[in-house]
Order: C-alpha cells, then sequence, then structure tokens
C-alpha cells in the first residue's frame, strides 16, 4: 500500500455494516433537530457544495458576513447543537490518543456532484489533538498532502465505515475531497456521502 504523510492514518473498514446504520440512523436525528444548511464562503458569499450540520457543545460554521467560527448553536434556528451520539464518542477514546472529548462533530453531506477543495483544518485553537473522520455512504476520492498548499498530494479512495485521523505532524495537512462515486454503496436510501469530522476546538 502507498505510503500516506507523516500523522494521517487510514483505517479501512472500521464501522461494520450495522455500525454504519446505526450511525446513519443517529445522524438522521442529529438532522432532525439541527437542520442541513448551506455553508458560504466569507467575504464573497459563494454557496459551497455540500450542506453541513454539527452536534456537540461547537460546531463549525461559515457565511458571508462572519466568515470561518464555532458557535454553540444553529445560525438558522439559534438552537445549541445536538449531542454528539456515544458510538462516536468511542470513536475518539479509540483512535484520538487525547484525553479529552471531542467538543465539534461536523456533518458533511454530499450529493453526487459535490466537492471539497484542498484546505487545512485550522479555526481550532488546539492542533494537539487530531480530526477524526468517518466515511458513510457513496465512495470518494480524498486528497492530501503537506502543511504546505504548495506539497505534493495524494489521493485515495474512502469507502463507506472507513476513518481517518489527521494526527500529530499530518493534524494541519491540506485535504478535500475531489470526487464522489455515485451509487457504489446501498447505506443512504437516496445515495450521497456522509463525512463526520471529529475535533477538539480547545485546549
Ligand atoms: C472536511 O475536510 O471537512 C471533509 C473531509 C471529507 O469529507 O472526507
Ligand atoms: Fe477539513
Amino acid at each position: 500500500m502507498r505510503k500516506l504523510p507523516g500523522g494521517i492514518r487510514h483505517l479501512p473498514d472500521y464501522f461494520d455494516r450495522a455500525e454504519q446504520q446505526a450511525l446513519v440512523d443517529a445522524i438522521r436525528l442529529v438532522v432532525a433537530e439541527a437542520p442541513l444548511f448551506v455553508p458560504r464562503m466569507p467575504k464573497t458569499g459563494k454557496p459551497m457544495s455540500v450542506r453541513m450540520t454539527n452536534c456537540g457543545p461547537l460546531g463549525w460554521v461559515t457565511d458571508k458576513e462572519r466568515g470561518y467560527r464555532y458557535q454553540p448553536h444553529h445560525p438558522e434556528t439559534g438552537n445549541p447543537w445536538p449531542a454528539i451520539p456515544e458510538r462516536l464518542l468511542a470513536l475518539w477514546r479509540d483512535v484520538a490518543e487525547y484525553e479529552k472529548p471531542p467538543q465539534a462533530c461536523l456533518v458533511n453531506f454530499y450529493t453526487d456532484a459535490a466537492k471539497m477543495g484542498l484546505h487545512q483544518d485550522k479555526d481550532e485553537q488546539e492542533f494537539q489533538a487530531p480530526v477524526v473522520s468517518v466515511s458513510l455512504g457513496d465512495t470518494c476520492l480524498f486528497r492530501v498532502g503537506g502543511q504546505e498548499r504548495s506539497d505534493p498530494t495524494m489521493s485515495f479512495k474512502l469507502n463507506s465505515g472507513d476513518v481517518v485521523v489527521l494526527g500529530g505532524q499530518g493534524r494541519l495537512a491540506y485535504h478535500g475531497v475531489d470526487r464522489i462515486y455515485p451509487a457504489t454503496s446501498t447505506l443512504l436510501k437516496n445515495g450521497g456521502r456522509i463525512n463526520l469530522t471529529l475535533r477538539r476546538v480547545t485546549p
């Protein structure tokens, strides 16, 4: 297998089918309480192609006026975010190698045409904790590089049930999603891909 950049771990098939189904059911409850919203780029207001929501004490949001940030309430309903499902907290305890629990779980929903440009996750104050990512539903092509945008990148597929950990020297690695492979999973009734990322925001 190819060598991933330092600090990046890919754990294929971490969740079996039954666990994936249980996670989808838990995320459906989250979305019922905290509806998906369209994130917008700072300054330009250009919509991103994913729709998102969060669970946990904090959630990541972005809009034209105030840009990227964490906040304790949903940007449209004003309600606190729902709790992070226990199975995701257990995942963090298993793989994060960080004592405190995650504070935010960003939920990204990708339709067939959605993607995510190369970026760093750097809106947190704590970079000692990793970002832990779960893929559910259709396969995607994930791209990861180094800490500089100009560093070489490599790409690999993430399937439903896979986990990726960006930790250590990989914590600030550039990463993104080049494309979704439609109809590659039967997990989500209407297709598409869900990505969950667990983050620690404050030390
Ligand atoms: C993200 O970087 O927030 C999402 C990554 C992914 O969808 O795998
Ligand atoms: Fe990210």
